[in-house]
C-alpha cells in the first residue's frame, strides 16, 4: 500500500483529527517559508526583524518586512493543500486547523474551523492605546502607519517574545490532548509552544501523519508517517483517494 493510501485509510477511520500547519503549507501558493535556503529569515535577520524589541526601537524598519508581507498576501491564493483541509472539514473528518500561519489562506480555502496561534494580518492594533483597526481601513502609503494617538500600528501578529493570544493557545492545547490523529503539514517544529502541540498528542496517545520534503524534528522521533512530498501535491492526491473510500 503507498503512503497516500495509508495516510487516506487512516484519516478516514480517526474519531477526532486535527492539523497543525505551518509555513511550508503556503510555499506552493508562493509564500516562502521562514528557514528553508531561501526563507524569509535568510533577507530578514529574525534577531533584527521579529522581535517585540526590535518593532519598539525600530518600527519603520520592521514595517518593510510587515508591508511586503502584506502585499504578497494580497497576491496569492489558497492552494490544493488549503483546499484539502476544507474539504476534509466539510467531509466531516477534520475537526481544527491549528495554523501558524498569519496569511488568512485556510479562511479563503473555506475552513471554518481555524485556531491562529501566532495571530493574523487582518487587523492591526496601537500598543499605546490598544485601539484596534481592520487592515483594509489602513493605508501603508507612509511606514509605519499610525493610529489616532500617534501610536505605530502593528498588525495583530505575534512577535518573539510575546505569549501565544490566549484563546488560540487554550484551543490548540485542547485540540492537542482530544485528538486521536494529528496532521503536521509544513512545519519545521522548531519554534515552541507551537512545537509542543504534537509532542502533546502523541502523549495523550494520537497518530502523528506528516508531509514535508525534508524530515522535521519530528520525522524521525515522534511521527508514524511522513510523507516526503509538497503539501498541495500530496494533498491533492490524498483527498482523491479519501473521496474513493467514501464513495
Ligand atoms: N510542502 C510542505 N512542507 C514544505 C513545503 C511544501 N511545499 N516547502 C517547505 N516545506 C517545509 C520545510 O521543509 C520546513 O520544514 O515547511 C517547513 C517550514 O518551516 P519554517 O520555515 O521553520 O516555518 P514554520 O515551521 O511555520 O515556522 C514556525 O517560526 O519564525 C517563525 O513565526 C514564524 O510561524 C513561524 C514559526
Amino acid at each position: 500500500m503507498n503512503d497516500y493510501r495509508k495516510f487516506s485509510e487512516i484519516l478516514c477511520k480517526s474519531r477526532h483529527a486535527v492539523a497543525l500547519t505551518g509555513a511550508g503549507i503556503s510555499v506552493e501558493s508562493g509564500i516562502p517559508d521562514f528557514r528553508s535556503k531561501d526563507g524569509m529569515w535568510s533577507r530578514f535577520d529574525p534577531a533584527e526583524y521579529a522581535y517585540i524589541e526590535s518593532f519598539r526601537s525600530d518600527p519603520v524598519k520592521v514595517w518593510k518586512m510587515l508591508a511586503e508581507m502584506d502585499s504578497l498576501f494580497a497576491r496569492v491564493q489558497p492552494n490544493a493543500a488549503h483546499a484539502a483541509l476544507s474539504e476534509f472539514e466539510k467531509l466531516g473528518l477534520l475537526k481544527a486547523v491549528v495554523t501558524q500561519n498569519i496569511d488568512s489562506l485556510h479562511q479563503r480555502a473555506g475552513s471554518s474551523n481555524v485556531i491562529e496561534f501566532h495571530g493574523h494580518f487582518r487587523s492591526l492594533h496601537c500598543d499605546c492605546c490598544g485601539k484596534i483597526q481592520m487592515r483594509q481601513d489602513t493605508k501603508l502609503d507612509a511606514l509605519p502607519p499610525r493610529c489616532s494617538c500617534g501610536g505605530p500600528l502593528r498588525p495583530d501578529i505575534i512577535f518573539f517574545g510575546e505569549g501565544i493570544p490566549g484563546d488560540a493557545y487554550r484551543r490548540a492545547f485542547e485540540e492537542a490532548e482530544k485528538c486521536d490523529l494529528m496532521l503536521v503539514i509544513g512545519t519545521s517544529a522548531l519554534v515552541s509552544p507551537a512545537s509542543m502541540l504534537p509532542r502533546v498528542a502523541k502523549k495523550a496517545g494520537a497518530l502523528l501523519l506528516e508531509i514535508n520534503p525534508t524530515a522535521s524534528e519530528l520525522s524521525h522521533s515522534i511521527t508514524d508517517l511522513l510523507v516526503m512530498e509538497p503539501a498541495g501535491k500530496a494533498l491533492g492526491a490524498i483527498l482523491e483517494i479519501v473521496r474513493e473510500i467514501r464513495s
